[in-house]
């Protein structure tokens, strides 16, 4: 998938009156995703996401422009991505896991820099920056120009990022990029992930998520193994 739909959202205000009354209606820990465009800004959101109940953890976005350094996406550069987390780590209590933008050309340097400012965890890999041309009306298909790439074509590139990151930090890791299958996931575990994450599978089919969960219970059932734990990180060769 290709995408330029932007980071649309309701906002904090709306957020907290009409998506937390659902949140508090179901029985599973909601993870908040939220972005800022100056630590300022991240900052406050987290202070107000730490603040709601119904948030068990927050995962920040750092695949956004910083409006005061020039457009820099806080991302792409360790020192604005440790300034972001280090803004928000003193705004939160709650377990703070920070998404790392794979447009970058080295991924270990901004884990460290994001783990050193005081992550519990590392979300790897957001979309990769793509194109698409309509050749014959000589323009980018996205008016946008760019967007972001998901789905299976970034599969092993994320598989690779996440295997770089888990070897180089302390904090666990948690794998996104391409996952469709239970077998996908659990390559992501073996890579060294300690959770996965699954996006554009869900636009493909909204069941994507509890199928690939019970898919991974019965791989591991069929192979008589009890614990999961066994297998993150336990790649050979
Ligand atoms: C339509 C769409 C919207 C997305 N919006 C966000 C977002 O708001 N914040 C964010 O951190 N990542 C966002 N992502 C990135 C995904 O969470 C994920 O990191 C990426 O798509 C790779 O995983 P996947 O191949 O399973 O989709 C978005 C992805 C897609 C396809």
């Amino acid at each position: 998938m290709l995408n330029a739909i932007g980071l649309q959202n309701v906002g904090i205000d709306a957020f907290i009156q009409k998506k937390v009354p659902f949140l508090r209606s179901i029985n599973t820990p909601a993870i908040a995703n939220f972005f800022g465009y100056t630590p300022d800004e991240y900052a406050e959101l987290a202070s107000r996401l730490d603040a709601i109940p119904e948030v068990a953890a927050l995962e920040v976005n750092i695949s956004c422009p910083n409006v005061k350094q020039g457009g820099i996406v806080f991302g792409t550069d360790p020192g604005c991505a440790a300034s972001v987390v280090t803004a928000c780590r003193a705004a939160t209590k709650k377990t703070l896991i920070v998404k790392l933008s794979p447009n970058v050309t080295d991924i270990v340097e901004m884990a460290q820099a994001c783990e050193g400012a005081g992550a519990d965890a590392l979300s790897v890999i957001n979309t990769l920056t793509g194109m698409a041309i309509d050749l014959e009306r000589r323009r980018p298909v996205l008016a946008n120009v760019t967007g972001g790439l998901s789905g299976p074509a970034i599969k092993p590139i994320a598989l690779r990022m996440v295997w770089q990151v888990a070897r180089a930090v302390k904090v666990p890791v948690i794998g996104i990029g391409g996952i469709m299958s239970a077998t996908d996931a659990l390559e992501f575990i073996l890579a060294g992930a300690t959770a996965v994450q699954v996006g554009t599978a869900s636009f493909v089919n909204p069941s994507a998520a509890q199928e690939i969960a019970e898919g991974m219970e019965q791989w591991l059932a069929a192979r008589g193994i009890v614990d999961i734990k066994s297998l993150i990180g336990a790649l050979e060769g």
